[in-house]
């Protein structure tokens, strides 16, 4: 299988690309050719990154819709901007995402509510919205973006695990329902990696390197996987050996020792 070809009437819809891995992925799904229409809040940032394509490597162009995706008319908005615009998202990928740290009885449930709103209902609203017009033209790819969280339950991250938990069930399910028409559903599944996540989090810099090197990859190698892991129609794609043994580990090992181990090490309890 290969991705959808760029075309003057699709666009790499790429949610979260303001920073980190989204940014990336606007990078080198623009370098592929295809028109990008990138997403954030942070609209200063979305047109920074939209400057440096069009001075670069961004034959199919770039648009920029300023959106809080944990806001449902937001969302619409987002939507209804892509009508106008003319292009419909034959690539969707839905990385925006955050965590919440430390344990649930002090938990801020505002923003608690608010991730799972982003982490997972946008995923769903944007998945079910692109789907049919993908179905219909037996053409498209969705990749979702998970976590080795999505592994395992998280003390300390309650709520972030639940919700990577969520997108990967979610993305293995729906990759089944229409791989038969062709089109790629994926979810990926980075371990660490240097991005803005972890200031997001409300980690500090030591509470972020508790993480072992080995375990590290790269925002640019992250991304790659998961076009590559795209373009395979692979269900699930875990980058890095080390991510992938410790998920393996990780999900088939018994609770109750594991939930422990997790708890005593994690440095927001
Ligand atoms: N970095 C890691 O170690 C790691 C590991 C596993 C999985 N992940 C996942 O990777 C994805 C990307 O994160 P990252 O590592 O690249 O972190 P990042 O640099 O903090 O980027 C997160 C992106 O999500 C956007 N975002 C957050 N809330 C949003 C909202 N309500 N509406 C619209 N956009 C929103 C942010 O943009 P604005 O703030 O401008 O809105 C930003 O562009 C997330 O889903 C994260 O859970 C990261």
């Amino acid at each position: 299988m290969s991705l959808p070809r760029p075309s003057a009437t699709t666009t790499a819809l790429i949610t979260g690309a303001s920073s980190g891995l989204g940014r990336e992925f606007a990078i080198q799904l623009a370098a592929l050719g295809h028109h990008v229409t990138i997403v954030a809040r942070r609209g200063d940032l979305l047109d920074q990154l939209a400057e440096e394509l069009n001075a670069g490597d961004a034959p199919g162009g770039v648009s920029v819709i300023v959106a809080d995706l944990s806001e449902s008319t937001q969302r619409q908005a987002l939507l209804d901007a892509l009508q106008r615009n003319g292009r419909a998202p034959s690539i969707l990928i839905n990385n925006a995402g955050f965590s919440t740290t430390g344990p649930a009885a002090k938990a801020n449930g505002a923003a608690e509510v608010s991730m799972v709103r982003t982490n997972v209902e946008a995923v769903v609203a944007l998945t079910v919205a692109v789907l049919p017009a993908m179905v219909a033209a037996s053409e498209g790819a969705i990749l979702n973006v998970a976590s080795t969280a999505s592994f395992q339950p998280l003390p300390g991250q309650a709520g972030y695990g639940a919700s990577k938990a969520f997108v990967l069930s979610y993305t293995e399910a729906v990759s089944a329902e229409v791989s038969q028409f062709g089109i790629a559903v994926t979810a990926l599944c980075p371990g660490p990696v240097e991005t803005g996540f972890a200031e997001a989090a409300g980690f500090t810099e030591a509470e972020a390197g508790v993480m072992p090197k080995f375990m590290w990859v790269s925002p640019h190698d992250v991304v790659r996987a998961g076009i590559d892991g795209l373009v395979a129609s692979k269900r699930v794609v875990i980058p890095g050996a080390a991510n992938n043994v410790l998920a393996h580990v990780a999900r088939h090992s018994p609770r109750g020792p594991l939930l422990s181990a997790l708890k005593k090490y994690h440095p927001s309890l």
